[in-house]
């Protein structure tokens, strides 16, 4: 037993659907030997995908930044996801599927000839943020981001986040800002995002971030709100000058930031753009 892992937990692994608990791969697994693949987190509402398509199609792109071959079609990886959801019995779930490059001989280079990449897919019972977090915000503290420059590829190469992540939970807070040469990246697992004077920021979309599939979401819901948006770098002096902050992930949806480094930001509690934001997601979800 896992703790944490329902014991009826059912995995993907390379054409099979077994027990979780039972899944192996080969210790020369090239993921487990390099880090040498790439994921996706799905969440799932009601027992339906949300922003599958989104998902699907920054996998593709991961697989092809670091050249995998994609081993499903859109309709394959559809099917996949369906049957793991219909597997467990939670309505809200968080799908996780993963591909390496295989398994090989050790050594850095990509090995000669079509390696079959491994396949694995879980799905866990979601627990959306609560009113807590949605209300009350988090506390979060700012590091320097001191990960690699293909934070766009959805690698699972993920050390860096691993040691910033702890980073807040070592301080007791559930997730940092990162600076990279003083302007905002991102959190260990999130975006971020800062309102000033009502118009909502984000840092570029580029090799410095992960482009989560939050981005383009909340995008497109500030356009439907009336609320400005800009994407462009974000200097530490804005941040912390910033009427609102927050972060947006598949897990954590959107949530307010209401301080940094133990001050409070703008007035220390949610603001206004996240609260419409926050309403848009909601409606969204259904
Ligand atoms: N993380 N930036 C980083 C570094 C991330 O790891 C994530 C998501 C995001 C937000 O992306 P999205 O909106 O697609 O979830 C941004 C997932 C949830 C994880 O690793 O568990």
């Amino acid at each position: 037993m896992i703790p944490g892992i329902a014991e009826d937990a059912v995995a993907y692994l390379d054409g099979t659907f077994l027990p979780l608990a039972e899944a192996r791969v080969s210790v020369l697994d090239r993921g487990f030997i390099f880090g040498d693949g790439v994921y996706e987190v799905v969440p799932v509402y009601r027992r339906r995908p949300f922003r599958m398509a989104q998902h699907l199609a920054r996998l593709a792109r991961s697989l092809g930044a670091i050249r995998i071959r994609n081993p499903h079609d859109e309709a394959g990886w559809q099917a996949l996801v369906e049957r793991l959801i219909a597997a467990h019995p939670y309505d809200d779930q968080i799908v996780y599927l993963q591909v390496t490059r295989g398994v090989a001989k050790r050594d850095h280079a990509f090995p000669a000839g079509d390696l079959a990449p491994t396949v694995f897919g879980m799905s866990s019972p979601f627990t959306r943020p609560d009113a807590a977090q949605r209300d009350g915000g988090l506390a979060t503290v700012s590091m320097p981001d001191e990960r690699w420059l293909h934070c766009e590829i959805k690698s699972v190469s993920l050390l860096g986040n691993v040691l910033a992540r702890q980073y807040a939970a070592d301080r007791g807070v559930p997730e940092v800002v990162m600076f990279r040469d003083g302007f905002l990246s991102e959190g260990s697992s999130s975006n971020v995002w800062l309102v000033k004077d009502g118009v909502l920021r984000a840092p570029v979309k580029n090799n410095l971030i992960l482009e989560g599939i939050r981005y383009g979401f909340i995008e497109s819901l500030a356009a439907a709100r009336g609320i400005r948006f800009e994407m462009r770098p974000i200097a530490r002096a804005e941040v912390d000058a910033a009427d609102e902050l927050m972060l947006s992930s598949a897990t954590k949806e959107i949530l307010p930031i209401v301080s940094l480094d133990g001050r409070p930001v703008g007035a220390g509690r949610p603001g206004p753009v996240y609260a419409s934001l926050r309403q848009g997601y909601d409606e969204a979800i259904g």
